[in-house]
């Protein structure tokens, strides 16, 4: 990687807010909204799409945005480079209030943020290297000095033999890669994904999400991302915020957030990641036990917040009698183990309240699904 790529562009004489109404943790923060409101003029009345947002993002950290369509995530994203102006609050990036920015203070902001696009915004009559290059060139930028700056973005996101094509002849996953090229001309500090992987099947979803994660890591770049995707929330945020009618209803680590959802919108939206109740063992399920060798069926839940994987050894003979796994399994997010077992315990000398209290010593929730024979 080259110095060029590494160098932080500074703001313009800095005009640092009121630091001392924040807290220390606050002034470190690489972007932070305070009391945001957006209201549209829409055509049946003005529409809330954002209210009261107070949300601080760090130096270096990728962060997710969530909730359902409509919840206000573009409209928010798209206020952090004055895409979008707020009608209330303000955003403070590096602690410097954007919100009295005039034109040029915007124009060299808007550098210093890179964004792309679910549907990579390109420009077809030109080739991969003339899109690159193409804000550069509005820039002023020197011919020698353009073309370094191409060469290697196009070299960091694996597209050195693509230079003469037009998009017309590349795959999503390499539009993308465009794209994100593009979006790393002027150095940014910020990078906006709004959808960006929305367009593209797993397998490039996956080879575009590690690209942005070595971009992360390499450029120290803060990466804010929207996705309806749940598992590349999962795959590469290190914290999420969850929207529903543009307020946020929960926030915290991803660990946390999708091991114990609180929100009802939260639960919802990683629904699919858990693992439903298999449809057969639904059938045989019975409230109440119906004959004395009927099985117990308790759903153990780890929710990331103990150090250890859970000893199952230990939890099945403390259960007692005999312990059939009937679905499950563990994963690990940022380092914790998440998942959740579905268990059958028949012939212990325990019943179903006891069993639920020994294995809340291995799980953080346990509850009685019902008996099955
Ligand atoms: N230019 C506009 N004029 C009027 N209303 C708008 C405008 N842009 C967005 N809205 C409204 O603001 C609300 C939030 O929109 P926004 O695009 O931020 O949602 P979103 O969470 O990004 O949704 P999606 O997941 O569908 O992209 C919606 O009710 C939308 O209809
Ligand atoms: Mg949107």
């Amino acid at each position: 990687m080259t110095a060029a790529i590494q160098r932080r562009l500074e703001i313009p004489e800095p005009q640092r807010a009121e630091k001392t109404e924040l807290h220390p943790e606050l002034n470190r923060a690489h972007v932070r909204f305070i009391g945001l409101g957006k209201t549209y003029n829409g055509q049946q009345g003005p529409v809330d799409a954002l209210q009261g947002i107070d949300l601080a993002i760090q130096r270096g950290e990728v962060f997710g945005i969530i909730g359902r369509s409509g919840a206000g995530k573009s409209s928010l994203i798209r206020t952090i480079n004055r895409l979008e102006q707020p009608s209330s609050g303000r955003v403070l990036i590096d602690q410097v209030d954007i919100g009295e920015f005039d034109e040029d203070r915007l124009v060299a902001l808007r550098r210093r943020i890179g964004m792309i696009f679910q549907h990579f915004n390109l420009m077809s009559a030109k080739t991969v290297w003339q899109n690159v290059e193409l804000p550069l060139k509005v820039a002023g930028v020197p011919k020698d000095k353009r073309e370094q700056k191409v060469r290697e973005l196009l070299e960091l996101v694996g597209l050195q033999g693509k230079h003469k094509a037009y998009p017309a002849q590349l795959s999503g996953g390499q539009k993308q890669r465009v794209g994100i090229a593009r979006a790393l001309v002027h150095d940014p500090q910020i990078l906006l994904c709004d959808e960006a992987t929305s367009a593209l099947d797993p397998e490039t979803t996956q080879s575009i999400l590690g690209l942005l994660r070595e971009i992360n890591k390499r450029l120290g770049l803060t990466i804010v991302l929207i996705t309806h995707e749940m598992a590349v929330i999962r795959d590469i945020c290190d914290r999420v915020v969850v929207l529903e009618h543009g307020r946020i209803v929960e926030q915290g680590p991803v660990w946390e957030v999708f091991g114990n959802p609180q929100h009802d919108v939260s639960k919802t939206l990683l629904a699919p990641l858990q693992h439903a109740l298999p449809e057969e063992l639904q059938r045989r399920l019975q409230a109440q036990a119906q004959s004395p060798d009927a099985a117990v069926v308790l759903r153990l839940q780890f929710t990331g917040s103990a150090s250890d994987e859970p000893d199952l050894a230990a939890l099945f003979a403390a259960l007692g009698g005999r312990v059939r796994l009937l679905q499950g399994g563990v994963e690990r997010i940022q380092g914790h183990a998440l998942g959740q077992l579905l268990l059958s315990v028949s012939a212990s000398t325990l019943n179903a309240e006891q069993l639920r209290q020994r294995a809340g010593q291995w799980a953080q929730q346990v509850e009685v699904l019902g008996y099955v024979v």
